[in-house]
């Protein structure tokens, strides 16, 4: 296998599975997926779905900036929230070697260690500060509007750290920003104090963004396969554009996700990779699925309240956490296995001695024999309990492959936002409790809001 693929036998009804797809219902959406992927496909590159572009471009402005600066810096600290954070701790855990900030800087090949700030955490943000050696750290300060409170007051809390340490002059020479190139808080100040920046398209939103300035940057900083992460990604919008229906991966697995929420109730979307180093790329997946599908109205201004929820789980973890509910709570959810064809390491299972007779079945099969089959049989056990799954299996966890699902599932959610007829684009349902925040922290202008919510 040397692509990703989507397996729906286990979506499909029929034997212990009685509530599920269709050939039906499948033809019956047909005309609709088509539709849906054909404004895709007509927007792509335009307005916000300029991230469709993405996999084309070049990373040398990257690869330059990384290569002055190679060997300076032993701690490379983002500074990001939501879509300016949550890809690169995805990259990071399923690209770099695991325990990556506790090796030598020789196994690190001298890149440097990666902390990705995305809280305003008090304690967190003192023990990130307490660890850090300001004179060999640089800072990423990722914010496309450039005014994100959050992100800001880390800059802040960050700079004033550096400027005492390093001073304010030499400051400038442990920040890079990445923001818009139209405006925006962040480019003022880096202007001011002639910080590199890098660009984030305008019409590149946050969780559509990994694969732009805000992913590329750490992941170059860091030594990541950036040349196969677009590789891959371009493969994608090939099958992608190449494709059509159920055979399309995007269409299908939005496809599927839709028909789960508005036919059988199931709104629940759990994502369970089954590789330690996707779990973070679940959590990427419930941003970009929740943000940009959770939506009060339609395109036509009716009020729908639309959006499955998507979850996050992990295999096998969480099958001593989350599969009891799954298995004989309610029938609400649609589970999407993520599992690997192939692991990099291999590790046997040493044959108990004559003590442990009761663990002979385990030994002479390796670790990733026993995840597979725990994979396997738990898509199995649920299908039992009548419960439908999917399965997306990449070839291995490589820069092609992720970049590959990355790009997929980023296709998905804009073909999910033509099936529910709402943009997926926007996230109109933060802005009020943003605004409720600047009243609470007393800034001017929202003087009035303040008082309603003391
Ligand atoms: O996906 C999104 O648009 C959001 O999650 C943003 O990434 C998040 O709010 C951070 O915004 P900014 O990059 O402007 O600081």
């Amino acid at each position: 296998m040397d692509r990703l693929s989507i397996d729906l036998t286990r979506c499909m009804a029929g034997g212990t599975i009685a509530w599920g797809l269709t050939a039906e219902l499948m033809d019956g959406l047909r005309p609709r997926l088509d539709s849906a992927l054909a404004a895709v496909h007509a927007a792509a590159g335009t307005g916000m779905l300029e991230w469709t572009e993405l996999p084309q471009q070049d990373p040398e402005p990257f690869v330059r900036y990384a290569a002055t600066n190679h060997g300076r810096y032993d701690a490379l600290v983002v500074i990001g929230i939501g879509g300016s954070a949550l890809g690169t701790t995805a990259l990071a855990t399923a690209l770099l070697p695991f325990y990556w900030n506790e090796l030598s800087s020789t196994r690190r090949r001298h890149a440097p260690r990666l902390y990705v700030l995305d809280n305003v955490d008090p304690d967190e943000t003192a023990g990130l500060l307490d660890r850090l050696d300001m004179e060999r750290t640089l800072v990423n300060v990722i914010s496309k509007s450039g005014t994100t409170g959050e992100s800001m007051s880390g800059y802040l809390v960050i700079r004033q750290r550096l400027e005492a340490i390093v001073g304010s002059r030499a400051a400038k020479e442990h920040l890079v920003f990445t923001t818009d190139p139209a405006g925006g808080t962040l480019r003022q100040i880096g202007d001011e104090m002639g910080v590199p920046m890098f660009d984030l398209a305008s019409g590149v939103g946050g969780r559509f963004s990994v694969l732009s300035s805000v992913g590329l940057l750490p992941a170059v900083l860091t030594g990541m396969d950036v040349p196969g992460l677009l590789a891959g990604a371009r493969d994608m919008a090939e099958w992608v554009k190449e494709s059509e229906g159920w055979d399309n991966p995007a269409c299908a697995f939005a496809g599927v996700q839709y028909l789960s929420d508005v036919e059988f109730d199931r709104r629940i979307s759990v994502m369970m990779p089954y590789s330690a180093h996707l779990r973070d790329m679940a959590d990427w997946y419930r941003q970009l699925w929740a943000e940009s599908l959770g939506k009060t109205v339609d395109r036509q201004g009716r009020t729908v309240n639309v959006g499955p929820t998507p979850v996050k789980g992990l295999g096998v973890t969480d099958q001593h956490s989350q599969l009891q509910l799954y298995a004989e709570g309610p029938d609400d959810k649609i589970i999407t296995f993520l599992g690997v064809g192939e692991f990099a390491q291999t590790i046997e299972i040493p044959a108990p001695g004559a003590e442990a007779d009761a663990l002979s079945y385990l030994g002479g099969h390796t670790l990733a024999e026993l995840l597979w089959a725990e994979q396997k049989s738990t898509a199995w056990a649920l299908a039992q309990k009548g419960h439908p799954s999917l399965t997306i299996t990449m070839p291995k966890v490589d820069a092609r492959s992720v970049g590959a699902l990355i790009y997929m599932l980023e296709m998905a959610t804009a073909v999910a936002g033509e099936l529910y007829d709402i943009n997926a684009f926007d996230q109109p349902g933060v802005e009020l409790s943003k605004k409720a925040t600047y009243a609470l922290m007393g800034r001017a202008g929202y003087e009035q809001l303040a008082r309603e919510i003391k």
